[in-house]
């Protein structure tokens, strides 16, 4: 690569971008700046290409590849990448938006009448998940998951399972994604509840959909295991940006979380999943 293509797509202020889009839906260790992303992109891959990005992460490189008119193809060993990159990655009409909204607020109600009624969890929680939270973040949060696991399995849930997954971090006892240390954070009732609710209506407000302004096309998703990842399509040119770091690669090991590697492969063609 030319130096100068890396060094300028590195020349950013820190917060320049971050938020645009879909990027500040979720965390993600390690994640490339967008607006690295989009330059590396512009510079180095060929335009109307195929973008490989070998290990996707949440997705910042497909969603600025999708924005450069790439298709895209993902891989990953973390399957919640896989999962944030397919939700970021997804085109949305306006029927399916609002089923993410009255889903929510479904969830929301079943959760709330919970805590009013101060039911117990419905399951066992280990030390780990106590230690984490304060005793009623974590009975709203139980509200919240019981409340979605009774929704039938839908692209509508797997969004609504990861908006669930955005918020854990800010209601739990930790400062912040990678702080090994605990604190007390003093949340009112009921606030854990709310917080799932305005973060489905922002994922409606910047998020999904976004793509519609690009034109119609629906999306093309398959998971498998590595090897067969990186097929493009028919005779078009490629390229490959990516980043890699050592330790958002095995965090999810350590929890038990096999390691095989998923890929996500998005295109104005037609949606699967295999
Ligand atoms: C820094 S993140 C990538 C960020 C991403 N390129 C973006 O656009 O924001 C690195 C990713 O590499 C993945 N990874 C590390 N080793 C891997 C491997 N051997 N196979 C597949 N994925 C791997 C990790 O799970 C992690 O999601």
């Amino acid at each position: 690569m030319e130096t100068g293509a890396l060094g300028s797509a590195l020349d950013i202020r820190s917060d320049e971008g971050t938020r645009d889009h879909v990027h500040g839906f979720h965390s993600y260790p390690a994640r490339m700046h967008p607006i690295t992303a989009r330059r590396l992109i512009e510079q180095l891959s060929p335009p109307e290409g195929v973008l490989l990005d070998p290990f996707c992460g949440s997705g910042t490189v497909l969603v600025e590849g999708l924005l450069a008119g790439r298709q895209v193809i993902g891989v990953d060993a973390n399957p919640l990448a896989i999962e944030l990159a397919w939700l970021k990655t997804r085109t949305s009409t306006d029927g399916g938006r609002r089923e993410i909204l009255e889903g929510a607020r479904a969830a929301v109600a079943f959760a709330d009448e919970r805590r009013k009624r101060r039911s117990g969890a419905t399951h066992r929680y280990g030390a780990e998940d106590v230690s984490l939270f304060d005793p009623h973040v974590l009975l709203e949060l139980d509200g919240l998951r019981a409340g979605l696991a009774r929704m039938s399995a839908s692209a509508t849930k797997r969004a609504l399972f990861l908006v669930l997954s955005s918020i854990l971090v800010k209601v739990s006892r930790r400062p912040g994604d990678t702080a090994p240390s605990e604190a007390p954070r003093r949340l009112a009732s009921g606030f854990t509840i709310r917080l799932f609710l305005k973060k489905t209506e922002e994922l409606d407000f910047f998020g999904l959909g976004g793509f519609e302004e690009l034109g119609p096309f629906e999306d093309f998703y398959s998971a498998r295991a590595a090897g067969g990842a990186a097929a493009g399509k028919g005779n078009r040119s490629r390229g490959l940006v990516t980043n890699v770091d050592q330790g958002s690669a095995f965090g999810h090991f350590d929890h038990g979380v096999p390691a095989k590697d998923v890929s996500l492969e998005m295109d104005r063609g037609h949606e699967k999943r295999a």
